[in-house]
């Protein structure tokens, strides 16, 4: 039967979503399989059924392709598709209900405040709760996008207004100095982990997509004992979300080495740089037995 890939969407990571979706089309084609593409932005979502596709691979990154919706209307459509449900999917997209179910099972997560964008808040005593430097980040966008750090009262009330210009609800979150690392996670298990170096004040979207001095290690140089605690980390904190099959957790060091959860990724990037294909290329795996893989999921 024939493979829809869904790629594109109205979320800010369209862009990246069109790229991964691409990368995943000519994977499928190459491998022999019927598989086109399909963007929700420009036709409606049951032209999936007229065009009599059978299943689904999912490329959407962010809002309305990553967060549960959908995965929502797959299911209603009883179309099978690649990736974790609409519980994980919108448990992920939410930074703030992430950190509290990481929370509630026990695992590290930095200390954070969440703010409704617009509300009045004590800058000051925010900084001060959290350690004097912060990292801001609209509660649902990827890709870092909107994220900026605040050592100061007044930076924070503008990375705020900053992040608030992508969303409702603003997460501050206790600084960490890194290093910072990715566990991709494929057919519910981790691979090897990635190290991320940037030479900006973070792994921001240029560091992301643009720039060509960010290091990628992969092996990530730990011990063993350490590459092994992480990869359980990354596959606890994917469980707790619900995670189905295949995602990416993106953790980060303090300067006492010890690590805490970031985020859950549910469809993280499939573009040339992404980190998903390194670490399964580490792993021994092309992009295409990855993408051969993810998509085994909609066969069983
Ligand atoms: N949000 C981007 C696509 C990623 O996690 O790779
Ligand atoms: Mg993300």
């Amino acid at each position: 039967g024939k493979v829809a890939v869904l790629m594109g969407g109205r979320s800010a990571e369209r862009q990246i979503s069109l790229k991964s979706g691409m990368a995943v089309l000519k994977a499928l084609a190459g491998a022999g399989i019927d598989a086109h593409a399909f963007d929700p932005f420009s036709q409606p979502l049951n032209d999936l059924l007229d065009g009599h596709f059978d299943r689904v691979f999912i490329a959407m990154h962010g809002r309305g392709g990553e967060d549960g919706q959908v995965q929502g209307a797959l299911e209603l459509l009883d179309l099978p598709y690649t990736g974790s449900g609409v519980l994980g999917c919108a448990l992920a997209m939410d930074k703030a209900r992430t950190k509290q179910i990481w929370q509630g099972v026990g695992l590290p997560t930095a200390s954070s405040r969440i703010i409704t964008s617009g509300q009045e808040f004590d800058a000051e005593a925010v900084l001060a709760e959290l350690g004097g430097k912060v990292m801001v980040k609209p509660a649902h966008e990827g890709s870092s996008i909107g994220m900026s750090s605040a050592s100061s009262a007044a930076h924070l009330k503008a990375a705020v207004a900053t992040a608030g210009m992508f969303d409702t609800q603003v997460l501050i979150e206790r600084w960490l100095n890194g290093p910072e690392y990715t566990v991709a996670i494929l057919q519910d298990q981790a691979l090897p982990a990635i190290r991320l170096k940037t030479s900006h004040e973070f792994y921001d979207y240029e560091a992301k997509y643009q720039s060509t001095d960010t290091e990628y290690l992969c092996p990530a140089g730990l011990s063993a004992a350490d590459e092994s605690a992480l990869q359980e980390l990354a596959v606890a904190a994917f469980k707790a979300l619900d995670g189905r099959n295949w995602g990416r957790i993106d953790v980060m060091c303090d300067d006492n080495g010890d690590m805490f959860l970031l985020e859950a990724n549910m469809v993280p990037g499939m573009t040339e740089k992404s980190l998903v294909p390194m670490a399964a290329k580490q792993h021994g795996l092309s992009f295409t037995d990855l993408v051969l893989r993810i998509l085994a999921q909609t066969e069983a």
